[in-house]
């Protein structure tokens, strides 16, 4: 089992992937809107043979002007039935994370679970140490409730020994170089 850097020519096998395993779909136009926008930030794994057998779908959130806002996106994360709990959805979560800090800076990442889903609570709450930052009723179509969910990159960063693209904005606060500035 290999994870990579989605392609454009892996979008079909991504959205196919999707419909197999989540009631949240998306038209193709909107996977070609990540692969174009943020590159990096989309993996797939792939089985021996190269089927496509997983993926994450991201992005990075630009309204924002604060460096302490910074944050990437999980749009969509799956992987087939046939290939659940070897560790994928960490190692595909784990690679996307690794790239909106070395790429983009981001400071922390978010998503939206479903407060039924209890296989992705596990592995969000407990294998990748993300935390609960809000309830939105009513998000799905169906009219079930959300988690939002964040989970810290500059700890993750710290953890792991990852070099993010500017250590000055990323590792210091933006209130922590006010007080510096006002210092000097
Ligand atoms: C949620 C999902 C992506 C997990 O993928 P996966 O590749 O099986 O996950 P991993 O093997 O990386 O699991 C890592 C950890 O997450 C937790 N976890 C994963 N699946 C679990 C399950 N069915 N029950 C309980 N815990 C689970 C475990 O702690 C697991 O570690 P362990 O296997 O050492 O116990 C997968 O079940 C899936 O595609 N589900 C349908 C789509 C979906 O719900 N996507 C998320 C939408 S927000």
């Amino acid at each position: 089992m290999n994870v990579r850097p989605a392609t454009p020519d892996d979008l079909m096998n991504m959205q196919h992937c999707n419909l197999l395993c989540l009631p949240e779909n998306y038209l193709m136009k909107y996977y070609f809107y990540h692969a174009l926008s943020w590159p990096q930030l989309s993996y797939v794994a792939e089985d021996e043979r190269g089927n496509i057998v997983g993926y994450v779908l991201a992005k990075m959130e630009e309204e924002t002007e604060d460096d302490d806002d910074r944050h990437g996106h999980i749009t969509s994360l799956a992987v087939k039935r046939s290939h659940r709990r070897l560790g994928l959805a960490q190692k595909l979560m784990n690679q996307t994370a690794r790239a909106m800090v070395e790429v983009f800076n981001a400071k922390y990442v978010s998503l939206h679970v479903r407060k039924s889903n209890r296989a992705a609570l596990n592995l969000y709450n407990n294998t990748l140490k993300f935390s609960t930052s809000d309830i939105e009723p009513k998000y799905y179509a169906d009219g079930e409730d959300a988690y939002a969910m964040r989970r810290d990159l500059v700890e993750f960063a710290r953890q792991n020994d990852i070099a993010p693209a500017n250590p000055e904005t990323f590792f210091k606060s933006s209130s922590d170089r006010r007080r510096h500035e006002e210092k000097e």
